[in-house]
Parts: structure tokens; sequence; C-alpha cells
């Protein structure tokens, strides 16, 4: 039997499973396009490739309008501001998610309250979140996680019924669908990122979704230090900042929202095939996906079941890791476990501590998301596949090694400990 990679013998495969990004003649070209023209800055009041890819991605959500900005935080930070946060306010929000979900809540002088989340999906569960609510509750903000859509029927329910904001978190779920409605266009905004590992990327970049004219300008203008569009430039009529995107990101990112459709059906085309191959195996299963939705794969979710081969996760990430394939532990602990939540100290003074009240966060609080996070819940990134097909073999062999190994994976667990 082959010697585990981890233990020194030959891995699976030498090559990365999954070239990331894709970057053709075209975006060279764009980008080309744009130095010749030589103008690289993009505002409110004059933009060529800017205005074109707010109108282009619009249309691909399905919504009136899109707000380019920076990145996916700046996005977040915009449209919670723009949506008038008061200091206190409590917005409820996922722990199975990127540390800007709930920052950008900080940021915008609130409290975030978490509500656990679905086993299955790990988007949160609108139970969870009914429970949560108070009479300071403002806003939901839903995140996709992975670009798996979260329940948007029973959690817009729950907000026409509150009167609360529903801000999507579509970071990971470009062209993502929920029950035939693209995600970007069910809540009252959303926010999309554009950084590297994304399913379409200028490196960095993000936009902010809706079908709310005014809340669109109020994006804008807070993505330009609070400036107005019939206005003079020094005219500043609210806390804003600049979070503006560039020519270049933008003309980027037209070449890849066109390059978008064909890279997301393929990724749904390999999923099916990897959850084929997961399926012979009982230590490490295929995530779970609702008839009703189309999922974007920015990744694909696997559940571990560590009483199987009697090791945690992060072995068996490090050991398959090892066979060259980029199996992760995902989120290594919810996002409130981190110490910007856990420890008080490190809380900034607004809101936590204006409003009179301690919050805590730590263990306990959300106990499905700790499962996921310390026992069970794994993922390979999307881009593995965008792998010619017949590559994805590579895991089943990798994985068949592993479940094969017995006392040698006894022993990378000690080795690895
Ligand atoms: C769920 C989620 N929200 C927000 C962000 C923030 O996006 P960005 O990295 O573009 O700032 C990310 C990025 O990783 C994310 O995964």
């Amino acid at each position: 039997m082959p010697k585990l990679a981890v233990l020194g013998g030959e891995p699976v495969r030498r090559q990365p499973l999954g070239k990331w990004p894709i970057i053709t003649d075209e975006e060279v070209e764009a980008v080309a396009r744009v130095l010749r023209r030589g103008k690289l800055f993009a505002s409110m009041y004059s933009s060529e490739e800017v205005a074109k890819f707010e109108e282009e991605f619009a249309a691909a959500v399905g919504v009136k309008r899109a707000v380019a900005v920076s990145s996916g935080t700046a996005a977040l930070d915009v449209v919670l501001r723009a949506i008038g946060l008061k200091l206190g306010d409590e917005v409820i929000t996922t722990p199975y998610t990127f540390i800007a979900t709930a920052t950008s809540i900080v940021h915008n002088y609130a409290v975030p309250v978490f509500a656990d989340v679905d086993p299955r999906t790990r988007n949160i569960d609108p139970d969870e979140v009914r429970r949560k609510i108070t009479e300071r509750t403002k806003a939901i903000v839903v995140v996709h996680i992975a670009g798996h859509p979260a329940e948007m029927d029973e959690i817009m329910e729950i907000a026409e019924e509150k009167g609360l904001y529903v801000i999507e978190d579509a970071a990971q779920a470009h062209l993502a669908e929920y029950k035939g409605r693209k995600v970007g266009g069910i809540g009252h905004a959303a926010i999309f990122s554009f950084q590297e590992s994304k399913n379409m990327t200028a490196g960095e970049g993000g936009a902010i979704t809706t079908n709310d004219e005014e809340l669109a300008e109020r994006c804008v203008s807070l993505r330009e230090h609070g400036r107005r569009r019939d206005k003079p430039w020094y005219y500043h009529e609210s806390l804003g900042w600049n979070y503006r995107m560039t020519e270049i990101q933008a003309a980027i990112l037209r070449v890849q929202l066109r390059r978008l459709p064909a890279i997301t059906e393929e990724r749904r085309r390999n999923a099916e095939r990897l959850s084929k191959i997961l399926s012979e195996f009982d230590f490490l299963r295929p995530g779970y996906v609702a008839p009703y939705v189309k999922h974007a794969y920015h990744l694909y979710l696997a559940d571990y079941d560590p009483g199987k081969l009697g090791v945690s996760k992060a072995v068996l990430a490090r050991v398959v890791q090892a066979e060259g394939i980029p199996l992760s532990e995902g989120y290594y602990w919810p996002v409130y476990e981190n110490p910007i939540f856990s420890d008080p100290e490190r809380m900034p003074e607004v809101p936590f501590k204006v409003i009179g009240r301690q919050v805590r966060y730590g263990r306990g609080l959300c106990p499905v998301a700790e499962r996921l996070c310390y026992e069970t819940g794994m993922w390979f990134p999307g881009h593995m596949l965008n792998a010619p097909a017949e590559e994805l073999e590579d895991v089943a062999r990798a994985l068949e090694k592993v479940a094969r190994a017995g006392d040698e994976l006894r022993e990378a667990a000690r080795k690895l400990s």
C-alpha cells in the first residue's frame, strides 16, 4: 500500500488541482484599453468602465441598480450605513461567515447578534433568527454561504412582519438562484465581493445591488465622501469614505462577468461529479444542496464524520493536502470566537460600552455552528471544480489512500499534533 505523502510517501498529484484566477488575453486587452485611454480614476461625476460595469452587473443579477466599490467589505460598510443604523441597534447575522460580515455591523455602531445555522446548508436558521429578535433589532444580514442561498422566503416573511431590513451577503454567491430568483435581488439590498478567490475577480472589488433607487444613491454618496451628483465636489452632506472602484478593476470585471455563466455551469457539472466521488466514502459526505436552489459553488462543502477514521478534521485536511488535494478545514471557529468579539477588552468603545450593556460572545452561543467549525464542516475550493473533469478522480485516489491508511493515519495524527 502506498505510503501517505504526509509521512514522506509519493503524493497522488503534484500539480495544483484547478488554476485560479483565470486570466486571459481578454483581460489583458481590457486593461490595455484603459491604459491607452489614460483615465484610471472613476467617480460619480464621470466614468466609463465603472458605469458600464454597474449596468452590466445589475442586469446579470436582475436588479435596478449596482453600485461598484473597492471591496466586499467596503460594500458591507456602505450598505449598512445607508440603511440608517443607529448607535446600539441590533443586527442579526450568522456565526458561520467571514469576519467582515460581523465587523461591518460594529463599524456602523450597531451590535451583532448571532443566530445559529442550519447544519445542512450552514446558512442562518430562520427559527433562530426569530428567537433573537428584540425591540432593538433593525436588520438581518444573511450570508449565502459557499454559494448556497439562505432560506430567503422565511427570512423575508420575518422581516416584513417585524419591519426589518434584510441585507444579503452574496460575496460567495454570484449567479446563485433561490426558487428561480437570483440572489442579490431578494432582500432590500445585497453585497458581492470580487476579491481574488471569488467566482469573478479583479484581485479586489465589490458591489452593492438593490431595487431601491434612493438606497443606491445613498450608497454612491457614501462611497465618495458623502458627496452628491447634483452638487459641487466640495459639498459633503454625510459621513462617507473613499471606497471607489478604479477603471482598471471595472474593465477586468466586465470581462470576468461575461465568462461567469460558463464558469458557474462548469462548477455545477463538476460538483455533481465530486458528489458522486464522495458518496463512495463514509467519512466525508457531499454537502446538502436544497432541490430549489442553484448553487454558485464558491466553495464545495463536505461533511466529515470524525468517528469513522478516528482523527480530527484538522488532521484529515493536512493529510489530504499533502496528497495534492486542497481539502480545507474551513472556518476554524465561529466568527464570534475571534478575539475582537470574544475578548471584551478588545471590543471598541462604540457601540458596546456606550450602550451600557455588556455583550458577551463566546463558546456555547451557537452550538450547531461550533460543531461545524470544530468537528464536521470542511470544504474544497470552488475553483477546483474548474479543473478538467478527469482530474477530479485524483480526489477519489487521495481519499481511497486515506481510507486504507489505518495505523499510518494514526501515526500521521501523532506527528501532526
Ligand atoms: C461572506 C463574505 N462576506 C464578505 C466578504 C468580504 O469581501 P472582500 O474580501 O471583498 O472585502 C467575504 C470575502 O471573503 C466573504 O466571504
